[in-house]
């Protein structure tokens, strides 16, 4: 193995979040408002040989878990392909994906088959009408089925995702709180993020994680002791309930702490924080198997400029204008 990946404030990074698409089918009110629009003229997404490359190089510097993000990864033709080949790389014990749950209900066995072991599912409301008006689609049904299959498939985790709206869907928390009571979900409640494009969505609809956590903690919800898998969620446990909540709070001050992951965007750029960051190219140095020693000096030389955290980099927090941009 070359060098484990690590910045100058000794975080690791063993999780890779790639991202093969920027297009996505729905239309979140916080991501996608207006649906997909191309936003590079000319580009393509990287190939499943591009790819195959990106997550050798990860794997042979200590990347075991990988989580395969878009836009909407199930969208890309290849998808089955590229959970194989990522699930063939020796060191690769994890192969992740975070999905609108479109597609889950016919396809969860053939990709647990194909090698994926964990599925984060967007979720943003139990009722069918707020589902609509979130995602842009009527689809509620649907995903429910695609859990429940995921769940039939075996998977090692199925966890769902849930952004709290203020005066949307923030009166729901007590409904998410008794859908996990008999469900083994990991529930994890993501704090609103601030993006380039929904600037006003922010202001009007943003919601502290640390409210929900509040509450959780006056519920009698238990923190559990953090594992490095966790990354920089917070997650808690009742004994009442066999699911547990898993908290996303970015706009806490030691969140960016317990960072452990890096990020490649669709059209191969490595990204250091979700926050507002150019991204560094990566994409030339990745037409070749005998680039892999530059591929890796390369995220090496961008790691050594990781900022301790995006709270002391306040000036680009925004530039990011959605996160299906970079994979969330
Ligand atoms: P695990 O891999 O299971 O730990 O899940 P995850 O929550 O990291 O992955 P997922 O793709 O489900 O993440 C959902 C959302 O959480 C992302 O789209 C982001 O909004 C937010 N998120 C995840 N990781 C980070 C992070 O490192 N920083 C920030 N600010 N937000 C994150
Ligand atoms: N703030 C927080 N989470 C977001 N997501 C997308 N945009 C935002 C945002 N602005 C997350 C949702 C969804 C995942 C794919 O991306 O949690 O589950
Ligand atoms: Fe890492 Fe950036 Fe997320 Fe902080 S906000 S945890 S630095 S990706």
């Amino acid at each position: 193995m070359a060098v484990q990946f690590e910045d100058s404030f000794n975080r690791k990074f063993y999780y890779l979040r790639l991202s093969i698409t920027d297009v996505c089918n729905f239309r979140c009110t916080y991501c996608l408002p207006d649906g997909y629009k191309p936003t590079q003229k000319n580009s393509s997404f990287l190939t499943l040989d591009e790819l195959h490359r990106v997550v050798d190089a990860f794997a042979d510097c200590g990347t075991s878990k990988v989580r395969i993000t878009g836009g909407e990864p199930t969208l890309r033709k290849d998808f089955t392909d590229i959970v194989a080949m990522i699930a063939a790389q020796e060191g690769i014990e994890k192969v992740a994906m975070t999905t609108n749950g479109y597609r889950l209900e016919k396809h969860a066995q053939q990709w647990r088959d194909a090698g994926l072991t964990n599925i984060n599912v967007s979720v943003d409301s139990l009722d069918p009408r707020m589902f609509h008006q979130i995602t842009g689609e009527n689809k509620f049904h649907q995903v429910m089925r695609g859990i429940d299959a995921a769940f039939d498939a075996g998977y090692e985790q199925v966890k769902v995702n849930a952004v709290l709206l203020k005066d949307l869907n923030s009166g729901e928390l007590p409904a998410f709180l008794n859908w996990i009571k008999d469900k083994p979900i990991q529930l994890r409640f993501i704090e609103l993020m601030q993006t380039g494009e929904m600037n006003s969505l922010f202001k009007n609809h943003h919601l502290s994680g640390v409210s929900i956590r509040n509450h959780l903690i006056a519920n009698g919800w238990i923190m559990k002791v953090r594992s490095q898998s966790d990354g920089p969620a917070e997650v808690f446990c009742h004994s009442d309930y066999a699911g547990e909540i898993g908290l996303i709070m970015p706009y806490k001050k030691d969140f960016c702490d317990s960072c452990n992951r890096l990020r490649v965007s669709a059209v191969g750029k490595l990204h250091m924080c979700l926050f507002g960051d150019y991204g560094v190219e990566l994409r030339d140095l990745l037409q070749d198997d005998s680039q892999e020693e530059s591929l890796i000096a390369r995220i090496q030389g961008a790691l050594a400029n990781k900022k301790q955290s995006h709270f002391l980099d306040q000036g680009h927090t925004g530039m990011t204008p959605h996160l299906a941009s970079i994979g969330g």
